[in-house]
Formats: structure tokens, C-alpha cells, sequence
């Protein structure tokens, strides 16, 4: 079984994967975490996130079991994973990473931008994560700031404005919810009831149990 969950910046759409992931026993990858592991390998080496030919590189000697977690999650390294996202090489390299998580045995959860649209069309179930853009900006400040940056709701605010522009209008796979993917919006759920729903979904689609 293949679930894919995509969404919006702070959806909430990791917390459901990893809550679908321990509920049905399936491993889970955040793709996310691929682009910031990137961006961050670019950035350590003092070069330009927009060098498609060095984040290219970056992308194909990515170790994923090898990623710094707490590194990929700072404001600037979210910045620049939306640069690199954007570049249809560093795409194409991940792209087979992902593709290769998703055929193991036994399936998989992936969450990410394309991934009911590109990585994984052929998914069982396919979700798409979405809340109010202010109350997504407010949730990922407190991530940020509970994790010791002090950066201002507002500048939250600008940058999720335009990473979202930038998600959703890049040529080479944007942000976009697949035609046969579910829309959950969180804007008004706790995330109990957002994981209890999407539980709910998955069950009624694959008629899967609780660590199958
Ligand atoms: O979900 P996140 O904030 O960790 O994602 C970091 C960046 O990577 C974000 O700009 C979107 C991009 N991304 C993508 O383009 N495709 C994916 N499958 C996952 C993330």
C-alpha cells in the first residue's frame, strides 16, 4: 500500500504522515527533508543554492539516513530548499530516491509537494493537506521559535507567502493536488482530529488495519 499525503507549507501534512505511518505500521519519508538536506549540503559549502550543476551534486551524494534533522530545520534552510526545489535536475535526482522508498515491499507513506501527482501516481490513497495560510504562518513560527530561532511572525508570514508562489509556479512539477486526492483542511482541526480523519480515509479506500 502507497499513501501519499501532500500539502502546503506547515499543513500539518508531516505530523498526519508519521501519525498514518506508526497507526498502519508502514515506514515513512519526508521529502521535505530531502530538498532541505540539499539545500543545506549547498549552503555548508559556502555556494549558491540557485548553482543548479552544485545542488545537482548535492542531490545525487545525498545520504539519506545521513541527514542532520536538526540543521534542515532553521527559517534559511527552508529558503533555500525552495530554491533548489525549483530545479528540474536536483528534482530528477531525488526523484529516484523516492521512487525506490516507495516500491519496497510492504508499501509506504511519502509526504511531500508531488507526490500523488509525480512520485507516486500510482498511490492507493493520495491526501492533500492544506489550512489557512495565517495559521500556517503561526504554526511554523512556534515550531521555529520552540526550536531557539527568533525570528518575528511577520517575517513567517513574507516568507510562506512567497514560498508558496514559488512552490506553485515553478515549472517543473508545482505544488498542485492530484485529481483523485482528498482534501483535508486542518485550518479548524486539532491534530487528533485531522490523524482520526485521515485514518477514517485510508480505511474506507484500502480496507487496511491498524499495522498492516
Ligand atoms: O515541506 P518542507 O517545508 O520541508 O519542504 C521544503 C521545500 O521543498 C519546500 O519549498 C517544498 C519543497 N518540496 C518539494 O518541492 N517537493 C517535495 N516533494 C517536498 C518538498
Amino acid at each position: 500500500m502507497i499513501i501519499a499525503v501532500d500539502g502546503t507549507l506547515a499543513s500539518g501534512k508531516g505530523t498526519i504522515a508519521r501519525g498514518l505511518a506508526a497507526h498502519f505500521g508502514l515506514p515513512h519519508l519526508d521529502t521535505g527533508a530531502l530538498y532541505r538536506a540539499v539545500a543545506v549540503a549547498v549552503l555548508s559549502a559556502g555556494d549558491d543554492p540557485a548553482d543548479e550543476a552544485l545542488a545537482e551534486h548535492a542531490a545525487k551524494t545525498l545520504d539519506p539516513a545521513n541527514i542532520d534533522q536538526h540543521a534542515i530545520r532553521t527559517a534559511a534552510a527552508g529558503a533555500a530548499a525552495s530554491v533548489v526545489a525549483a530545479q528540474p535536475r536536483v528534482r530528477q535526482a531525488l526523484f529516484e530516491l523516492q521512487r525506490r522508498f516507495a516500491e519496497q515491499e510492504g508499501g509506504a507513506i511519502l509526504d511531500g509537494r508531488d507526490i500523488g501527482t509525480v512520485v507516486c501516481p500510482d498511490a492507493d490513497v493520495k491526501l492533500f493537506i492544506d489550512a489557512d495560510p495565517q495559521v500556517r504562518a503561526e504554526r511554523r513560527w512556534r515550531e521555529l521559535v520552540a526550536s531557539g530561532d527568533e525570528i518575528q511572525l511577520e517575517e513567517i508570514e513574507r516568507q510562506l507567502a512567497e514560498r508558496d508562489k514559488r512552490d506553485a509556479s515553478r515549472e517543473t512539477a508545482p505544488l498542485m493536488r492530484a485529481d483523485d486526492a482528498i482534501l483535508l483542511d486542518t485550518t479548524h482541526l486539532s491534530i487528533d482530529a485531522t490523524l482520526a480523519e485521515a485514518v477514517r480515509i485510508v480505511k474506507n479506500k484500502t480496507g487496511a488495519t491498524p499495522g498492516s
